[in-house]
């Protein structure tokens, strides 16, 4: 099958603090984003690339034609953005599988990949998940709330597997009013099924400023 890669780039990362969008970062000597290109460049036909209006300029300095299949100008929204990139890689002949991913994760194990094709061949949808580790706990000004079962609870992570041409008619009959953080509640909205399969601490994303350091200690050792 033809697998292709979408990674989003196109948000601000005010979370993460500092003058640069956190997917252009430097970790480990690299953009976070020439780290998440490169991881699944050996695993995939092709990567499509979703960036921010003024973003575009730096990243094709960073990316070279080669490596990327298309540029697409992201949205105002995470699914906006990718939206915008499935119809990118329908117009440039689709895909039978797409890895949709987010550029604020730099580092991929092959192995998280592998369990996601896996199970594509039972649902039409994939993601990696890991286990809550702390309790959790309602609470509002203060208070403690009821405890919530963390037995039943996942953090979700990307890359998101999806045969293409479900997620590109889930993301076309989706409610434009309705935010989704990811693409998963998308694909199950119009009826699909979705497997959890294991997910790794490494694929965390980068969001708040401690985030950085925490790659940083990861990306050499994890590379060799
Ligand atoms: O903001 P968040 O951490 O959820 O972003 C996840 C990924 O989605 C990031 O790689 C970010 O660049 C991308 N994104 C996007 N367009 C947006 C918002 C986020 O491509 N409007």
């Amino acid at each position: 099958p033809r697998t292709v890669a979408l990674i989003v780039a196109a948000g601000q990362g005010r979370r993460a603090g500092g003058e640069t969008p956190k997917q252009f970062r430097i970790v480990a000597g690299k953009p976070v984003i020439v780290h998440a290109v490169e991881r699944l460049a050996a695993l995939v036909d092709a990567i499509h690339l979703v960036v921010g209006a003024d973003q575009e300029g730096e990243v094709r300095r960073l990316l070279s034609e080669r490596q990327i299949a298309s540029f697409t100008m992201g949205a105002d929204s995470r699914r906006g953005s990718v939206r915008a990139g499935l119809e990118a890689i329908a117009q440039s002949g689709g895909a039978d599988i797409v890895l949709i991913h987010d550029a604020a994760r730099p580092f991929l194990p092959r192995e998280v990949v592998g369990r996601l094709l896996t199970a594509l061949d039972e649902a039409a949808g994939a993601i990696p998940v890991l286990p809550v580790a702390d309790t959790l706990v309602r609470g509002s000004d203060g208070a403690m709330g009821g405890t919530v079962d963390r037995a039943e609870l996942h953090r979700v992570q990307t890359p998101q597997a999806f045969r293409f041409a479900a997620i590109l008619d889930a993301h076309r009959a989706w409610n434009d009013a309705e935010e989704a953080t990811d693409d998963a509640q998308i694909l199950r909205r119009s009826g699909h099924d979705v497997i959890l399969v294991q997910g790794d601490e490494r694929l965390a994303k980068l969001t708040f400023p401690e985030d950085f350091s925490r790659a940083e200690a990861m990306l050499p050792r994890s590379t060799r």
